[in-house]
């Protein structure tokens, strides 16, 4: 009987809609079903009303939880939440895009050029015709109108168009998977799989942002002409962005160099206290000041940190801390499964032949001793359980990114997955290029007096994780 009622609420409750969506979700359901099934004969053998209605209480929350993280899923792929009023409406991105031969403005964005800025197609949007057209050449991929048709079939990562009935572009929306998705390259450099989570360190965000025809809403918050708006966006680099700029108007730093960030991945986050490099908050904060702040969505936000009107000039003027969603909120209802879905993202495992296993077993020793990593990276977490910050003295660099966030700390950063986002280097501005580099820098300023051999074996260790 458990069986039964197992099934019908499996079935009832994302079943019909999984095989609506497809042989592959279908099977992965199949697969969880038979789990679910497998568990509930065990059970069932000491079958009695109890144990009878436990197992229908815990299978309920474990249907629960595949649920939220399928819509979470969707919200991080697909939800624009309203961004559309800022990047097409208001800044009139989609115009760049068109160019003048498709109603907009300009030379336009062609697919290629898309592509070098870093702007990923996700394969399994195309239909079949269109990959073998493209595979045998037969699409021009330097046309701006090709670009249209790819934002029409939904196949821009992290980039939606809205079209008109004439199939005109009218406006275009963004997504969190822009900035933290990317693709395996498996049809062609920058097309294939979705890999959400993975930080988008091609994408040159302020190169394409410095497109748009009007840059109004960001030249009158920031109080500059739009040259220099355009030199500040143009500066960042790919695989950066600055969310503390809209907040303290800060563009460059001290030494004269840009002020942006590196986009950090959105993967491996369960168990992680504090987020960002500079430790905002919690995921949940962080996705609800993103959604409103950054990506200038529809919704409401919370944070009287950003009264600080010496640290936050621009955020306290305009009172970003007490954001009330205006119409209809179209963010609020989407943190939690927005929430769960990022913490169900593991950090992906390294290829094999990535890295020297001996190697790296021996780094993992110096890691855990020598090296005294471990106090502050605590495996498998690999930062601290609780209040998982540092002065910058504590790492030994400056105080200017620290000091554009309400503790002043930089986060530790949690280490599993650092495989997949060398591009762009090591801390939160890329100071450090490689792996091996920012073993010299601890070497050197922990005074660890690592060898030649035992600083590679370490460099090697990182690579594992
Ligand atoms: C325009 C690019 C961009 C978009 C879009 C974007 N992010 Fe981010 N994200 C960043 C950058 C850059 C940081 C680092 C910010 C910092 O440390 O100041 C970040 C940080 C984060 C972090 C912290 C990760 C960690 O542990 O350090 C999370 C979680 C996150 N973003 C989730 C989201 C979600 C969810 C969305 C959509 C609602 C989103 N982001 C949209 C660029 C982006
Ligand atoms: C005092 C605490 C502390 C110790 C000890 C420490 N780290 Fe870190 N680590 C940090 C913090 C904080 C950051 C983030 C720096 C930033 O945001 O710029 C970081 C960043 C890193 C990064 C860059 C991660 C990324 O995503 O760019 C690596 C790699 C790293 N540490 C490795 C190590 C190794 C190897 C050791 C031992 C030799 C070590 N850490 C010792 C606190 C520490």
């Amino acid at each position: 009987m458990v069986i039964r009622n197992s099934f019908g609420l499996v079935v009832a409750l994302i079943g019909a809609d999984a095989i609506k969506a497809g042989i592959r979700h279908a099977f992965v359901v199949m697969t969880t079903m038979m789990g679910i099934a497998a568990f509930c004969c065990s059970t069932s053998a000491a079958a009695h009303d109890r144990a009878d209605k436990q197992a229908r209480d815990d299978m309920r929350t474990d249907v629960d939880a595949l649920k939220a993280i399928r819509d979470g899923r969707q919200m991080f792929r697909m939800n624009t939440f309203g961004s559309e009023a800022f990047w097409g409406d208001a800044l009139g991105l989609h115009e760049a895009i068109a160019g003048s031969s498709n109603g907009g403005v300009g030379p336009g964005l062609s697919p290629k050029a898309a592509l070098s800025l870093g702007l990923k197609v996700d394969v399994e949007a195309l239909p079949r015709s269109v990959r073998r057209a493209v595979q045998n050449g037969q699409i021009d991929l330097d046309d701006p109108g090709v670009t249209l048709q790819l934002l029409r079939l939904d196949a821009v990562v992290g980039v939606t168009g809205f079209f008109d009935n004439s199939r005109h572009i009218r406006s275009l929306g963004i997504q969190c998977a822009l900035c933290h998705s990317t693709v395996d390259d498996s049809f062609a450099p920058g097309i294939g799989q979705r890999l959400d989570g993975w930080a988008n360190r091609d994408l040159d965000i302020g190169k394409i942002i410095a497109l748009a025809p009007r840059l109004d809403p960001l030249t009158t918050l920031l109080g500059a002409d739009a040259d220099t708006v355009r030199t500040v966006l143009r500066s960042w680099g790919p695989g950066k962005f600055d969310a503390e700029l809209v907040f303290d108007g800060k563009a460059f730093r001290p030494d004269g160099k840009p002020a942006a960030t590196l986009i950090p991945p959105a993967f491996g986050l369960a168990g992680v206290n504090l987020h960002t490099w500079t430790g905002w908050g919690g995921v949940s904060h962080w996705n609800a000041l993103v959604a409103n702040l950054e990506m200038h969505g529809k919704g409401t936000f919370y944070d009287p940190r950003l009264d600080d009107a010496e640290r936050f000039p621009i955020a306290a003027r305009e009172g970003f801390g007490h954001v009330r969603a205006e119409e209809e909120d179209l963010i609020t209802p989407a943190l939690p499964s927005l929430h769960i879905y990022q913490l169900a993202l593991d950090a992906p495992k390294p290829p094999k032949g990535s890295f020297n296993g001996n190697a790296a077993k021996r780094g993992r020793t110096i890691f855990n001793e020598k090296g005294q990593c471990a106090t502050c990276h605590v495996p498998p977490l690999f930062t601290e359980p609780g209040w998982n910050m540092h002065t910058p003295e504590e790492i030994g660099i400056d105080a200017f990114q620290a000091k554009r966030s309400p503790d002043e700390r930089y986060r530790t950063a949690p280490l599993r997955g650092l495989w997949t986002h060398t591009k762009g280097g090591f801390y939160h501005d890329g100071r450090f290029a490689t792996l091996a580099d920012v073993v010299e820098h601890y070497d050197d300023f922990m005074d660890l007096g690592l060898s030649a051999r035992e600083k590679a074996d370490l460099a090697e260790y990182l690579k594992s994780l």
